[in-house]
């Protein structure tokens, strides 16, 4: 396998085997100098579980395997075979050493209905990884999502909720496995597909609004307090097909390691035909007077940030 050197968003992103990485709607983690991609493994509409992918340098990723699979023979099991698992998300938790995921579940034929959290641990990054339980945080319900950990070792989970009107904010308790009643509504404004990060002290969130796997404008919100208020930006992206986030939908912000204010913006650019054949969208963020912006990019790569980080 030739090694890349280049991202390429929307195109054919072979893994180290040479096969179309399939790890959507996901997050990354980084441990001990290694990027850990956690995200949905798809068949063409089957939702498979959550794959991990590793890479020391964020272009070249290495199968690992599936990190959480459905589960076989037991029809009552919250994740057997034929449930929809989606948008997972891992920290790593300091105090307990164990490696903790949420993601988005929905049971066995019940559409999206069931609108609730799954919580998954594991002592290895890779897993695999044992299924706690499901919830809906609070009794809200739970569909898209995010985790964020903040400086300080504290983690939240960011979902949107009451029928994907309301963007909620639940903290987690310290082992990062249960919600606390720390709990409110960011916006109801009728918004998914959250993607949180922190830069010079703001909170920054980027969502989707609500139409399915089709693409839509993406919209900025930041505040001084990850409580809130959090106010309204408007729309981070620009030029040709920024109205629909360049037919992607948002599902991470990654900070990159070793360089002060750079991050790379993840999203789906969903075919919902082929799910498995979803591409990538990966876009530096610049900050334009403290703003983050995003323009389309062809190709790119890391050296990007050398010219462009704390460019205002
Ligand atoms: C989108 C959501 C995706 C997936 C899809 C199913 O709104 O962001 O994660 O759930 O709907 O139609």
């Amino acid at each position: 396998m030739r090694k890349l050197c280049t991202f390429t968003p929307g195109a054919i992103w072979p893994d180290s085997n040479g096969v179309h990485i399939n790890a959507h709607g996901g997050g990354i983690l980084r441990r001990d100098g290694v990027y850990y991609w956690f995200g949905e493994k798809r068949a063409a509409q089957a939702s498979e579980g959550i794959n991990v992918y590793s890479s020391p340098d964020l272009y070249n990723w290495q199968y690992e395997g599936v990190a959480l699979p459905p589960v076989e023979g037991d029809p009552d099991h919250d994740i057997t075979r034929g449930c929809v698992m989606e948008r997972p998300k891992v920290l790593f938790n300091e105090a307990t050493g164990k490696y903790v995921m949420w993601f988005h579940l929905e049971l066995k034929g019940q559409g999206y209905r069931a609108a609730r959290a799954g919580v998954a641990v594991s002592d290895t990054v890779t897993g695999p990884y044992e299924f706690l339980r499901s919830l809906r945080p609070n009794g809200n319900m739970s569909r898209d999502m995010t985790l964020f950990e903040d400086d300080d070792g504290t983690a939240y989970h960011i979902f949107a909720s009451r029928d994907n009107y309301d963007m909620r904010i639940c903290q987690l308790s310290d082992d990062y496995l249960t919600p606390t009643e720390k709990d409110v509504v960011i916006h109801g404004d009728h918004r998914e597909a959250p993607a949180v990060f922190k830069h010079e002290g703001r909170y920054f969130l980027i969502t989707s609004g609500c139409s399915g796997w089709k693409p839509n404008e993406a919209r900025l919100d930041t505040a001084d307090s990850i409580w809130g208020p959090w106010t309204g930006q408007g729309n981070p992206t620009r030029g040709p097909n920024a109205e629909t986030t360049f037919d992607s939908q948002s599902t991470h912000v990654l900070p990159v390691e070793g360089r002060e204010g750079a991050f790379i913006f993840m999203a789906d650019r969903w075919i919902p035909g082929n799910l498995t054949d979803s591409r990538y969208i990966w876009l530096p963020i610049k900050f334009e007077d403290g703003r983050p912006v995003l323009n389309w990019i062809d190709e790119w790569d890391l050296s990007w940030f050398d010219e462009n980080t704390g460019v205002g």
